[in-house]
């Protein structure tokens, strides 16, 4: 079937299309129902669906003789190791750690914190939470104790799970004292954390609160997978919004399975037995979809990678990865080539490796640039394919389906949507535009299985955030523009959401840290552009009367503030003295304007602005 049929029939009879891509896994309990709204006017998928995630990725594949098969490839040049667990180890050991989470009074429904670094425990943490129906949230490793607490209390966790420390290329980080205060700050008591320690750094444990992960995987008594409902939750993920309370995307138990399912084949073009790598951490969405559960779902062999693309020793890692394990499908950010690409500009690192089991190139986490995306295709030899995606949807709005039909590639275009997104632009007066003109892109509902259903806890900031500013629509928070092809351009975002890196960050979050020091009376932070990292946070900041400190004193306060209150990830390096910003009349901080003037462009200045004389004085202060 053709890409444009299969499109087509996925919005002209969404029902069937889904009926069928969930007919193409077992159930406990077939749906009764496929679409239909909940009470609260939600759309959900599969009502009355009885299944288990972690039966469908590990058991059932056992069960149907791929047990020997390898189900996880765990390679860690940063502590030289590699080690693999077929699919029965893996479920073994989901198995015992589910069976622990039980002995700590973990039952369906309650949450679990993961705060781990990228080994084989945290894919395994995951899917003993799916055994038993815990929901589980993984925080990345490189957020910082306050960020880790404010998730603790949204979520409620009875236990986190955890391990001594991360190693950043030859630097160690003890997770342990970053746990600890986490759980000193937060409002919700922990019962239990249960850490994995790693010989790099030992941790001190807490007597009758904290558990040592060995000997509590050892002792525990395997547990069985626990039949749940498709509309069960699976999973809670936080992400940035636009004020500083991060958001948690609650993912569904069913709709989750279909579609993660689905896109292995159709969007990835992979079979069960293909290795299939996401080089991401399991702290962001492409972790949890194509490192743990899309992979394991098909039945394909996942590589869980602990290391960077350059400095693990160099920037040949990719590649000797790609090698070594005979990765079919490999699956990164764009700003994990371009660090490749500045220490080994011609590529010439590849030529030492054999790399013909490489069929595809995926990247998404942010633009793929023009300028990468050609050094991409000059050195690859493969279809280099980007794909749009954001944590709440859970896999790619928009793509070139591998599996279907590869279609021409544009530079600068993730291509078209993908079956079940009824992709529009609007304007701000929410009239559709044609080819070429910039808007919003919003999504008419339905979203398709596997998107977010609610945000947890907080239903009305699903509807505000979402639903309310086009009704109807889905706002996913980019702008962008099709061609006469149909072909789909992401520009950026439109909110104050930027991506450092292939990570998302709220500058209305780090406005608040940088606000919270003693010395700013008012600060703004605006994402600029950025050759390595795509965008990077810029602080302009007031200082209040009669404070006496430096520029240079300043800025390093705040850029370490920002890495003990967020994290060192989040790439806060740069802040401003200024005597004022620029405001609207009615006080409103104009962050597009500042935003150009630090990319060096020419500001769009609004009538309303209170003082036009304030743009020229930060004018004169970059210079
Ligand atoms: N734990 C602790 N610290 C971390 C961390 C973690 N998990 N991840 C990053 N950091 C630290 C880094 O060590 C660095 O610290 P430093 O300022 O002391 O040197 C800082 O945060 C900045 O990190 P980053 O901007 O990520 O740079 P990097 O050189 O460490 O890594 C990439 C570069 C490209 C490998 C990395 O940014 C990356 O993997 N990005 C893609 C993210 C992604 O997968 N997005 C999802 C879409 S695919
Ligand atoms: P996250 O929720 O962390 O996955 O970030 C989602 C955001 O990253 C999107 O809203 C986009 O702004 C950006 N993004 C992700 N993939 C792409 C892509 N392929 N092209 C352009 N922007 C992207």
């Amino acid at each position: 079937m053709s890409y444009a049929s299969l499109y087509q029939r996925s919005l002209t009879d969404p029902e069937g299309f889904w009926r069928e891509r969930a007919e193409e896994i077992p159930w406990l309990e077939f749906p009764r129902s496929v679409l239909e709204q909940d009470g609260n006017g939600a759309w959900r998928w599969f009502r009355g669906g009885k299944t288990n995630t972690c039966w469908l990725a590990l058991d059932r594949h056992v069960e149907a003789g791929r047990g020997e098969q390898t189900a996880l490839i765990y390679d860690s040049p940063v502590t030289g190791t590699v080690t693999r667990h077929s699919y029965a180890q893996l479920r073994d050991r989901a198995a015992r750690v589910a069976g622990g989470l039980k002995a700590l009074g973990v039952g369906k429904g309650d949450r679990v914190v993961i705060y781990m670094p990228m080994v084989p425990e945290a894919v395994i943490a995951m899917l003993a939470c799916a055994r038993i129906g815990a929901v589980h949230s993984v925080v990345f490793g490189g957020f910082a104790a306050p960020e880790l607490a404010s998730r603790i209390d949204d979520a409620a966790p009875k236990v986190i799970l955890s391990a001594s420390c991360g190693i950043e290329v030859t630097t160690v980080i003890p997770y342990k004292p970053l746990l600890d205060e986490a759980v000193r700050l937060a409002r919700h008591p922990v019962a239990h954390c249960v850490v994995l320690q790693r010989p790099q750094c030992e941790a001190a444990l807490v007597p009758g609160r904290d558990l040592d992960w060995a000997g509590w995987e050892a002792a525990a008594a395997p547990a069985q997978w626990t039949p749940l409902d498709a509309l069960d939750p699976l999973y809670i993920l936080y992400t940035s919004g636009t004020t500083g309370k991060p958001k948690g995307v609650v993912r569904d138990t069913g709709g989750h399975a279909v579609a993660l399912h689905w896109t292995m084949q159709a969007i990835y073009g992979v079979a069960a037995g293909d290795v299939f790598w996401a080089a991401s951490d399991v702290g962001w969405v492409v972790g949890h979809s194509y490192i743990v559960y899309g992979p394991l779902l098909r039945g394909c062999t996942t590589v869980l990678f602990e290391g960077k693309p350059v400095r693990t020793p160099d920037a040949g890692a990719f590649w000797r990865v790609i090698q070594d394990h005979r990765v079919n499908c490999f699956f990164t950010a764009p700003t994990a080539f371009r660090a490749i690409k500045k220490e080994d500009p011609d590529c010439r690192l590849k030529q030492g490796y054999e790399l013909s089991s490489l069929r595809y190139q995926f990247v998404a986490g942010e633009r793929l640039d023009p300028p990468t995306y050609q050094w991409l295709r000059q050195h690859l030899g493969v279809p280099v394919i980007d794909h749009w995606w954001q944590t709440e949807t859970g896999w790619s709005i928009c793509a070139n389906l591998a599996g279907v039909e590869l279609m021409e590639t544009k530079p600068g275009s993730p291509t078209v949507p993908a079956p079940g997104y009824d992709l529009r632009i609007l304007d701000e007066g929410g009239c559709e535009l044609g080819p070429g003109e910039q808007g919003a892109i919003v999504i008419k509902a339905p979203l398709p299985p596997g998107a977010f259903t609610t945000i947890w806890r907080d239903h009305e900031r699903y509807v505000d955030a979402y639903w309310s500013r086009y009704p109807g629509f889905y706002l996913t928070g980019d702008g962008g523009h099709r061609d006469v092809d149909g072909y789909v351009y992401v520009m950026g975002r439109i909110d104050d959401v930027i991506n450092v890196a292939g990570h998302r960050l709220s500058t209305g979050q780090l406005e608040e840290v940088v606000a919270s020091h003693p010395a700013v009376a008012e600060c703004a932070v605006v994402g600029v552009q950025d050759a390595d990292k795509g965008e990077v946070p810029f602080g302009l900041v007031v200082l209040k009367d009669g404070v006496n400190l430096g520029e240079a004193a300043l800025q390093a306060e705040l850029v370490q503030l920002v890495r003990t209150q967020v994290g060192p990830f989040a790439n806060f390096k740069q802040a401003l003295l200024v005597a004022r910003l620029p405001k609207t009349r009615s006080g409103k901080i104009l962050r597009q304007a500042l935003r150009q003037l630090l990319d060096g462009e020419t500001p769009n200045i609004p009538s309303t602005i209170d003082d036009p004389a304030i743009i020229g004085e930060i004018e004169a202060r970059l210079r």
